[in-house]
């Protein structure tokens, strides 16, 4: 059984992949070792077979062991680790969720519903990085892929209502004490019905605008009650590092653009963080290359993968199931609100949501593994 190294997976996005990998039987396929960066010698956790005791994280001979390796720790250990063990000679399979190694001419951004072929032509000629994508490209890919593999958008528009977690589980935490904190400033006002809402208003305000530094400090800023639009990076050219992405790796999962010979899809909007937990949610706007009907589009998108829920335009069915708080936990995509906008027949709008963890971030990963395992 293939010797395969884990490293990160303690942390949030580690400890969904590995219930997921439980969840699926992973283990029953592979040999796992546990890698730890700050327990070397400490038990490992009871997945383990044969190999009982966590190894050191940054010890390169150790991680020279394993034919594969899945890493959830994070991008700065990527950027210590992975050039060492390249450097000395570690030809095996890496697969991680950081950003780090994405965009290099030879990792592969790996989401197997959607560009199997990338993946087996990778594999084909010798492929050996297998690089998480950005969660907001995946879980929208895994929605409304099917429209891009039958070759029909010109271009498409996505604005992003992007869940704490995107930005890790401080992230939560702090949402979490923000709306606390809100709450408890104006709940006598708020149990007494005949307390004026403009008064309420005025004092969750202000206390908005007075938050600690220390219930700001992951965000910068008050979200509870508010949003913030800007995600990542500011790259100096007006579009923020997560708005630059969606077109970047929507192209590079499809095998598309600088690098294939093909020109690239334009993919642009607005990435803004809102108060909801672990779903990321975006509308989108395509521009079709050619007047496809309505019922036709539904057809391809239902049709497309064994997660993606199409959900009827009504206002019942929405409420119902296109929502993060119906989707969180689960690997349901679903799709609605689709139907064609008012700029002309071409013009196609919809809507989607995607569990951050799961499609988002684990699920990809762990899929890679089994394929390689094949
Ligand atoms: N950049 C994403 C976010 C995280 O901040 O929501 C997952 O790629």
């Amino acid at each position: 059984m293939a010797l395969t190294g884990l490293v990160g997976w303690r942390g949030m996005v580690g400890s969904v992949l590995m219930d997921r990998m439980r969840a699926e039987g992973d283990f029953d396929h592979i040999e796992p070792v546990f890698f730890s960066t700050s327990n070397a010698g400490g038990a490992a956790p009871s997945m383990a077979k044969n190999e009982t005791k966590l190894q050191d994280a940054y010890d390169i001979e150790a991680l020279k062991r394993c034919e594969i390796i899945v890493t959830a720790q994070g991008g700065d250990y990527t950027t210590e680790v992975y050039p060492k063990l390249r450097a000395a000679g570690w030809k095996g399979h890496w697969i991680d969720a950081a950003s780090t190694l994405r965009m290099k001419d030879d990792a592969v951004i790996v989401l197997d519903p959607v560009n199997l072929p990338v993946i087996k032509n990778a594999l084909a000629s010798g492929g050996r990085n297998w690089i998480g994508g950005n969660c907001t490209v995946s879980c929208m890919l895994m929605g409304v892929g099917a429209l891009y593999k039958a070759g029909l958008v010109e271009w498409m528009s996505t604005q992003t209502y992007q869940a704490a977690s995107g930005g890790g589980a401080q992230h939560m935490r702090e949402l979490l004490t923000q709306f606390g904190t809100l709450n408890a400033s104006v709940k006598p006002l708020l149990d007494d019905p005949k307390s004026a809402i403009l008064e309420i208003d005025r004092l969750l305000v202000e206390k908005q605008r007075a938050l600690s530094a220390d219930e700001t400090q992951h965000f910068g800023v008050p979200l509870g009650g508010s949003l913030i639009p800007w995600i990542d990076k500011d790259l100096g050219n007006g579009v923020s590092k997560e708005e630059w992405k969606g077109m970047a790796e929507t192209n590079k999962i499809l095998g598309q653009g600088e690098g294939f010979g093909s020109a690239a899809i334009p993919v642009d909007g607005f990435c803004v963080r809102i108060g909801a937990m672990r779903c990321h949610s975006q509308a989108l706007t395509f521009k079709l290359k050619k007047d496809v009907p309505l019922a036709d589009l539904e057809q391809l998108i239902a049709n497309d993968n064994a997660w993606v829920k199409l959900v009827p335009n009504n206002r019942e069915a929405t409420l119902r199931d296109l929502t993060p708080v119906a989707t969180t936990g689960t690997l349901t995509i679903p799709v609605g609100r689709l139907r064609k906008m008012a700029m002309g027949p071409e013009y196609v709008g919809a809507f989607t949501i995607g569990d951050q963890l799961l499609w988002g971030a684990a699920e990809p990963l762990r899929r890679m593994l089994r394929i390689l395992l094949e």
